[in-house]
């Protein structure tokens, strides 16, 4: 029996696997319940005892070997085929093609660079609420009830409530800025405002605005053109030109409509400017002392300007969408069309 033992440990100890499958050839052979050292421990019974000693250690011993071995060649197969795996990775391969990155609304871009272009001049950003009073979004702007004006703005009441609306226009954030903002202020507002009006191509019930404010002691006319101006250029390009029309809004005297200069025929005639090289973007003028008083602002020591454009309007004509309705739909062959770049 010990030189079966010494045999098979000779064996053990010589023994270097080719592949993963031979060491568990080998690992039956050796360590399988009809494996050969299983077999040698079976026998064990009839040695003689007084070489029990002896043979169990030895025994013992290569058990120890055979199970070591197989061990040692099994964990280098693994981790060779593990290492080959790796060396199988492409990092120079191109990501995977069919991710879907999303892009921010035209909306959103619109907004955020009118945001940007005020903050160049000073401009901070104010928000308001999309529930409003009647006096901050008609009264305190010289608009009471019976008011003709309020004609122009069909609106919405919530729960029939004559008191409360959905307003119907930013200019309702000029009051409440005022009102506890003492002068100089200088401050844009972008928000969602809401009509009672049949959706077509040119209008929708829901729409945006964004409502600028200025206050101190020496603004004028002249202030707002050229603020006008900046902005005109800085949407639009360069080369834009505007022009100012007398008209009417009952917050502001006097009052003016800006037209700028077509963005798509630059002047020259075409059916998005009705022939006439013009197009309107936003209605202005100094706010009316009484809003100011209405608001605790002297009007003897205080002057402001005041301009309210629609973001739809500007997004329209930057990126020559013919039907507002577009916007709303967030059918994503339009969204896409449109990057953060
Ligand atoms: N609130 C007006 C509208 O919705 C737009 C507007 C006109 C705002 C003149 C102003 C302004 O601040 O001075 O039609």
């Amino acid at each position: 029996m010990l030189e079966k033992i010494h045999k098979l440990l000779e064996e053990v100890e010589s023994f270097g696997a080719q592949s993963k499958d031979q060491v568990e050839e080998y690992r039956i052979k050796w360590l399988s319940k009809k494996g050969e050292v299983t077999a040698l421990f079976d026998d064990f019974k009839n040695v003689p005892s007084d070489l029990k000693k002896e043979v169990g250690q030895k025994l013992n011993l290569l058990k120890t070997k055979a199970q070591e071995k197989i061990n040692s060649l099994k964990e280098k197969f693994e981790s060779e085929s593990n290492s080959n795996e790796k060396k199988d990775i492409d990092l120079t391969l191109p990501a995977y093609p069919t991710l879907q990155t999303g892009s921010r609304h035209p909306l959103s871009l619109v907004k955020e660079q009118i945001i940007d272009i005020f903050a160049r001049i000073g401009f901070t950003v104010s928000d308001g609420k999309e529930i409003e009073d009647d006096w901050h979004n008609f009264s305190a702007l010289n608009t009471p009830e019976n008011h003709p004006a309020r004609d122009m703005q069909d609106t919405f009441y919530v729960n029939l409530n004559p008191e409360m609306v959905l307003r119907t226009q930013t200019s309702s954030v000029q009051v409440h800025i005022m009102e506890y903002q003492k002068p100089p202020i200088r401050t844009i507002s972008p928000g969602r405002v809401y009509r009672n009006e049949a959706i077509s191509a040119r209008a929708h019930c829901q729409f945006h605005q964004v409502e600028g404010l200025y206050i101190d002691e020496h603004v004028s006319f002249a202030d707002l053109k050229q603020t006008l101006l900046y902005f005109s250029k800085e949407m639009f390009g360069a080369e834009t030109k505007i022009r100012l029309r007398p008209s009417y809004f009952p917050f502001t005297e006097p009052s003016a409509e800006m037209d700028i200069s077509c963005t798509i025929c630059k002047g020259a005639g075409c059916n998005v400017c009705k022939y006439t090289g013009w197009v309107e973007i936003l209605g202005c003028g100094m706010v009316d002392p009484q809003v100011l008083t209405n608001c605790s602002i002297d009007p003897n020591k205080y002057k402001g300007f005041a301009f309210g454009m629609g973001i739809e309007r500007i997004s329209m004509l930057k990126y020559q969408v013919k039907d507002l309705r577009l916007f709303f739909e967030n059918d994503v062959r339009f969204l896409k069309q449109f990057t953060s770049a």
